[in-house]
Formats: C-alpha cells, sequence, structure tokens
C-alpha cells in the first residue's frame, strides 16, 4: 500500500481552508471576469478530443496552486503511476486496476498479450456478426446490469450515427420482468443474439434474465445447439457460463473492475454496432487520454484538475450534488454511467487503513441531457438554495443535417451557463416588464421573485464530434477524475463493499415470498412483505 498523507491533516488542506475563508467565499465570477480580461484563457485546457472551459468555476489561480499543492502532498502522482504499472492498488480486494492497458497499442502495455489475443477475438466476432447477409442476426440483446450494461449502453446510444444500419441493439439489465418482456415480445428467436454478460457470472439479475431468455429461444423451437450459436457469454468466470450452456465465450481479468470494463469484451455490443474500427478508434481515444493523464504537467492536466475542483467544491465550498448536462441526446445515458462510475466508486466513509473520514466523498451525480433538463430542473440549478456546479457538454459539428436544430442547442448550452453566472439583480428585474406576473402583485415583490443570484459555477466541455475516438477520450477523462478525487481523499475508488448488504438481505427475503414467514424481521419489512405478496 502506497503511505500518504491523509488529505485532512496535509498543510495544503489547511492553506485551502484559509483560503476559502479569505478569499473563496467572497468569490464572484462577474468580478473576475470583468477584472481579469484573460481569465477565459487562463483557466481553458486542452486534452484529446476535448477542450474544457474552467473559467467559470469559483476558484482564482491561488485555488488552483493550492489544489495542485494538496495533489503532490497526498501523492497522486505516485499513486497514478502505481495504478499504471499494475500495482494492487486495489488493497481490499488485493487487486490491480488495469483497465488502461485494455487500451493501450499491441506491445505497450501490461498484459498485452492477452489482451490483444481477447480483443481480435473479439472484434472478429463482432465484425462476422455485423456481416448480417451471412449471420442472419438482425437483433442483438444485452443482458447484463451495473458495468456489465451502462457502459455499452451509453456508447451504442451515443455513437448511434457510427452504428449499423441493419442491426437493433437491446439491452436488458432489470431483474424486474417488465424490462425483458417487451423486449422478447419484438425479436425472432433465429435472427436474435444474446450476449450474457457478467464479470462474475453470479448477479442476481443477470442469471434470471438469461434463464428467461434461454427458455423463450427453445419455446420457440429452438434447439440446445441452437442455443450454442445464439448465446454467447463474456465474463471472468468462463466455468460458471459453461454450465449455462454458453460455450462461445470472451473472457477478461479480475484487474478490470465492472464499472471500468467498456473496454474489455464487455464492449462487445459496442464493437457489434459500431464495427471493429469504430470499436478500435473507441480505445484509442481513451488511450490518448491515458497518457494526457499520465503525461501532461498538473498545471495542463484536465483529468487532474478536474477531480482536484471536485474536492474543492465538495469540501471547501460544501456542495454535495453535481449534475452533468449533455447537449447531444447520444449521450443521454452518460449521467447514468457516470453515477455508477463516481458513486460507486467514491462513495466510500472510511479510508484505506478503515479510519473513518471526517471530511465529503463521492457527491451525487445526475443529470438529463440539455435541452430537457432546462424544462424540469434548471429552475432549481438558478433560483434554488443549494450551490451546485453543472458540467455542460457541447459538440461542435452535430450528426445530422438539421443547422437550425443543431444551432439552437449549442446557444441554450451557452446561455445556460452563462445564466447560472451572471443571475440579475431585483433591480434589474425591476426595470422589465413582467406580463405573466398576477397584476395584483406589487413591482418589488414580483421583482425578488424574477431576480437570480447568479455567481453559479459551471464548466464546459468542446468536443469537436461525437466520434468513436472522442468519446474514448470522454470516458477515460472521467474515469482519471475519478481516481483523482479518490487519491485526494485516500480512499479505495475501486471496491464496492456497498452492494454486499442488500444482496444478502435479499437472499434472506427470497424464501420469505413463498413462505410467508415473517419471523425476526423488522416491524416496517414485515408490514411491507405481508402486503406485497
Ligand atoms: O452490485 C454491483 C456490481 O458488482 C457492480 O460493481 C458491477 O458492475 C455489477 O454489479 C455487475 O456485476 P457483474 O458484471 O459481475 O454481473
Amino acid at each position: 500500500m502506497i503511505a500518504t498523507a491523509r488529505c485532512d491533516a496535509t498543510a495544503a488542506w489547511q492553506a485551502l481552508r484559509e483560503h476559502h475563508t479569505n478569499a473563496g467565499r467572497a468569490f464572484d465570477l462577474r468580478t473576475a471576469f470583468a477584472s481579469d480580461a484573460g481569465r477565459f484563457e487562463a483557466f481553458a485546457l486542452e486534452a484529446p478530443e476535448v477542450f474544457a472551459d474552467l473559467s467559470k468555476n469559483l476558484w482564482d489561480s491561488r485555488t488552483r496552486e493550492l489544489l495542485l499543492e494538496l495533489a503532490h502532498q497526498c501523492g497522486v502522482a505516485r499513486r497514478r503511476d502505481a495504478m499504471l504499472a499494475g500495482d494492487p492498488i486495489n488493497a481490499t480486494e488485493g487487486r490491480a486496476v488495469l483497465h488502461t492497458a485494455l487500451r493501450a497499442p499491441r506491445g505497450a502495455g501490461p498484459h498485452s498479450q492477452e489482451v490483444h489475443e481477447i480483443l481480435d477475438r473479439m472484434l472478429a466476432f463482432a465484425d462476422q456478426v455485423r456481416d448480417t447477409a451471412t449471420s442472419g442476426i438482425t437483433d442483438v440483446v444485452n443482458i447484463g446490469i451495473g458495468g456489465s450494461d451502462l457502459g455499452p449502453q451509453m456508447a451504442v446510444a451515443a455513437l448511434q450515427a457510427h452504428v449499423h444500419a441493419g442491426l437493433h441493439m437491446h439491452f436488458v439489465s432489470n431483474v424486474d420482468g417488465h424490462d425483458i418482456a417487451p423486449v422478447l415480445a419484438r425479436l425472432q428467436a433465429r435472427h436474435t443474439l444474446f450476449i450474457i454478460a457478467s464479470k462474475t457470472f453470479t448477479t442476481q439479475e443477470t442469471m434470471a434474465n438469461a434463464v428467461v431468455a434461454r427458455q423463450w429461444f427453445l419455446d420457440q423451437g429452438m434447439t440446445a445447439q441452437d442455443v450454442a450459436r445464439h448465446f454467447v457469454g463474456v465474463t471472468t468466470n468462463l466455468q460458471a457460463a459453461a454450465q449455462l450452456g454458453v460455450h462461445t465465450t470472451f473472457g477478461f481479468w479480475d484487474w478490470v473492475g465492472g464499472r471500468y470494463s467498456m473496454w474489455s469484451a464487455i464492449g462487445l455490443p459496442i464493437a457489434i454496432a459500431v464495427g471493429s474500427t469504430g470499436f478500435r478508434a473507441m480505445l484509442d481515444g481513451a488511450h490518448a487520454m491515458d497518457r494526457h493523464f499520465a503525461d501532461a504537467p498538473a498545471e495542463r492536466n484536465l483529468p487532474l484538475q478536474l477531480g482536484l475542483l471536485d474536492v474543492w467544491y465538495r469540501n471547501f465550498v460544501g456542495c454535495s450534488s453535481r449534475s452533468v448536462a449533455p447537449y447531444h441526446q447520444g449521450l443521454r445515458r452518460l449521467p447514468a454511467y457516470l453515477q455508477q462510475l463516481e458513486m460507486e466508486s467514491n462513495g466510500k466513509c472510511v479510508d484505506h487503513d478503515g479510519r473513518p473520514l471526517t471530511y465529503g466523498t463521492s457527491p451525487v451525480v445526475w443529470g438529463e441531457p440539455g435541452t430537457n433538463g432546462q424544462h424540469a430542473y434548471f429552475q432549481m440549478l438558478h433560483q434554488g438554495t443549494d450551490v451546485i456546479p453543472v458540467e455542460f457538454i457541447a459538440v461542435r459539428r452535430p450528426s445530422h443535417g438539421y443547422a437550425d436544430l443543431h444551432a439552437k442547442a449549442l446557444a441554450n448550452c451557452l446561455a445556460q451557463s452563462q445564466a447560472l453566472m451572471l443571475g440579475k439583480t431585483t433591480e434589474q428585474a425591476l426595470g422589465e416588464r413582467a406580463p405573466t406576473a398576477a397584476p395584483t402583485l406589487d413591482p418589488l415583490t414580483v421583482a425578488r421573485h424574477r431576480s437570480f443570484p447568479g455567481n453559479r459555477p459551471s464548466t464546459t466541455f468542446v468536443l469537436q464530434e461525437l466520434t468513436p475516438r472522442a468519446l474514448g477520450a470522454l470516458v477515460a477523462l472521467y474515469e482519471h477524475r475519478v481516481f483523482t478525487s479518490g487519491a485526494v481523499w485516500g480512499i479505495n475508488s475501486f471496491d464496492q463493499w456497498g452492494v454486499e448488504l442488500g444482496k444478502a438481505l435479499c437472499g434472506d427475503l427470497l424464501p420469505r415470498w413463498d413462505s410467508g414467514d415473517t419471523a425476526g424481521l423488522d416491524g416496517s419489512t414485515a408490514g411491507l412483505l405481508a402486503r406485497l405478496r
């Protein structure tokens, strides 16, 4: 284990506290821009495929200096290097953390031979399926949950413009039968490929849905031999897959965390959707971001600075959530993907030594694509009592031909970050007409309702185009940012013990559905069980 100072015991943490008290609390974005014509350039960062405007955040150059010093005192770079070298930094599970090896060029990263062997085989299979005239496949159903669902589902939606026109991609994750039932109802067994994706091949939801899918398949008059051709498994547990009658399998390794696995064979649905060339481009983009994270100096290192900004907001400014607003409909599943990536990684309350933390860790991450969010919860972002940093993602070139719609989407994106920052004073509101306000109200009351505090922070990412390469870079950027804040907080970002208790209690409750036995249950659970049976 790498011994580092606990973040709240460092001199930099103390200095950041003082800086927040002396300058951070009173910091105003409007004044900062008015007094510094170079602020946009000073806080702009360029990383592979992603330009980031960090200037509309509640920080100044001193804040940034102190945050970089905090990263230094917490040993973030050493920890990063240990991860990239394959040290077992996931100490509670005794595992290395090597998703970066999955996107390293042939011969370049750890485990290169086995990584590229499976990658080649997986991509050859994907291209075979894509040859629909020969394969006869029109529908691909990925059955998996968490990391075995969210990444592939998010990426396939994001890369819609690159997806094979003759293939319908479906994703089933929930153990609630309302997920799989309508999907099966649309399928023809002989034209369908099922991918059973599970790192462990023991996950209740995935196993239950796989059994339902297999039975449905047989009920359509298909045979056990057909199962072998129409079901493939992606897992680290090849034995369990074989027991289910799944013989075409693509493996991966325990050093790939579930939420970091879309680069492995778990990405098979992406590879089938966009082809081997597209998949390799996605890996390339992610690798370029890995190099940036590893090599760019701290002053220009985008994932590092984003992770540090997250620490600033969480532990000094006092924000407990962050909203993500991609102004590209293709990125509609990105917030859900990021919820697992960030909250399962950094939602921890003890440090590496198991000592309780006295400071906050993962923020709540949430969001919807713009402009939909504007007509739902943006009200709260603009006028609510909490300050919530917002992350806008703008894509310069659309993959459709509706230039007018695209201009409107991007103008909305810019307008929102501008409105959050500028706000509107009561005096300004008083000077405006308010034709929809109740005529009986006095103008000052109306103006108070119509004013905005402003000085609300946001980051804007700009991508040239949502290509496989750009998506790969963007997702890797988020991975490294989560790594950075986790490294500062001194937590294990790569385990997920918090999911275990609910699984165990479910195992105890399930037999009670038949028996009705409520012995030993608390009153609420017993009462609800009786109502639900
Ligand atoms: O329950 C949490 C979790 O273990 C996630 O970390 C993981 O991505 C998901 O379940 C699915 O796990 P598996 O791929 O083993 O089915």
